[in-house]
């Protein structure tokens, strides 16, 4: 599984140009599905037959990035956000280009030095991209308006722990091929969505379920981790890395169905199985739009903890990342009864 995770994380395919991904997630699974589609925004979308009622699950391919927006007289990159970023994590980090081309973020020097004071000065406003040019015509050779950019950092086994750009959600794509690949039957009708542009509005998603219509829907995504897990952590958030699956309790996009994760957290706890609880006081997943498809799903959310959120360096735990497979599996065999 390690080598899937590394080859996911590894590929640059932010939102709304999943193709990359997509490619090589539909490599992995093709064998194991009876049938499958891409649709026309580019979710990838695989079914495995079953007598029970549809059960959805959902992982989104793409990641977050930047896109360039101009380039001024010195070869400099203007860039915006491709969903939610923190700039104060943006400094030095190097990016690269759809086609190639590297580079790392600058500052405007004066906001770095009242960095310390002054949070809100490091802002897109005063970031840029110095990727070697010279001149703008150097640049415009390298580079084009329009096309965008991930984090350029490698995979790096730290020995329990895994770290790399993209394990949003990678991660959840990853345990879900292991899924695929290795369920020996299942009651439900299954569909599994590697959806796109989860990152600037959960955009993908909503168009899959729609079309799907499931009876129920589990996204499985990446959630904080707060004050038990890194020093002086935030305050609200309970979850630690290590600690197993996070069940959603809620998050700001959604209430997951209690009934749904009363049956998880039994089936977790009969299978030994460790799970945590989640509530987030920010952010949302996939599941909240699944959740109001139609004439509403009942949906839940299983999240891996994971440090360092939409930086360069997130970081997962194996054991995490195995009980979420575990756990995943074990949903997908079973028949749901609340
Ligand atoms: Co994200
Ligand atoms: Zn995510």
């Amino acid at each position: 599984m390690q080598d899937i995770i590394k080859r996911l994380v590894e590929t640059s395919s932010p939102s709304g140009r999943e193709e990359n991904i997509q490619k090589i997630i539909l490599e992995y699974i093709k064998p194991y599905v009876d049938d499958y589609h891409i649709d026309s925004l580019g979710n990838l979308i695989a079914h495995k037959k079953g007598n029970g009622k549809k059960l959805l699950f959902d992982a989104h391919a793409d990641e977050i990035g930047f896109v360039a927006t101009y380039i001024d007289d010195n070869g400099f990159i203007h860039i915006e956000p491709l969903g939610g970023h923190l700039p104060v994590n943006l400094p030095h980090q190097r990016i690269r280009f759809e086609y190639g081309t590297k580079g790392t973020i600058g500052y405007e020097s004066e906001i770095l030095m009242k960095q310390a004071s002054d949070r809100k000065e490091v802002s897109f406003d005063t970031l840029f991209v110095d990727i070697g040019a010279r001149t703008r015509n150097e640049a415009l050779s390298k580079i084009r308006i329009g096309e965008t950019a991930t984090y350029d950092s490698s995979f790096v086994d730290m020995g329990n722990r895994y770290m790399s750009k993209a394990m949003d959600d990678r991660i959840a794509c990853a345990i879900l091929i292991n899924v695929i690949q290795t369920l020996k039957s299942n009651h439900h009708d299954l569909y599994f969505v590697f959806a796109t542009q989860e990152e600037v509005g959960l955009v993908g998603s909503k168009a899959a379920a729609y079309g799907i219509e499931p009876d129920y829907g589990i996204a499985l995504d990446v959630t904080a981790t707060g004050f038990r897990d890194t020093p002086k952590g935030a305050k609200r958030i309970p979850m630690k890395l290590g600690s197993g699956p996070a069940i959603k309790i809620q998050d700001r996009s959604m209430i997951a169905d209690h009934r749904l994760n009363q049956w998880i957290q039994n089936i977790a706890e009969e299978s030994h199985i460790p799970y945590q609880f989640e509530v987030l006081a920010f952010g949302g997943t996939n599941a909240g739009v699944i959740q109001t498809t139609k004439s509403g799903v009942i949906t839940t959310c299983i999240s891996i903890p994971t440090r360092y959120l939409h930086s360069a360096s997130e970081v997962v735990d194996v054991f995490d990342v195995r009980h979420t497979a575990q756990l995943m599996k074990t949903i997908a065999e079973k028949e749901i009864s609340i």
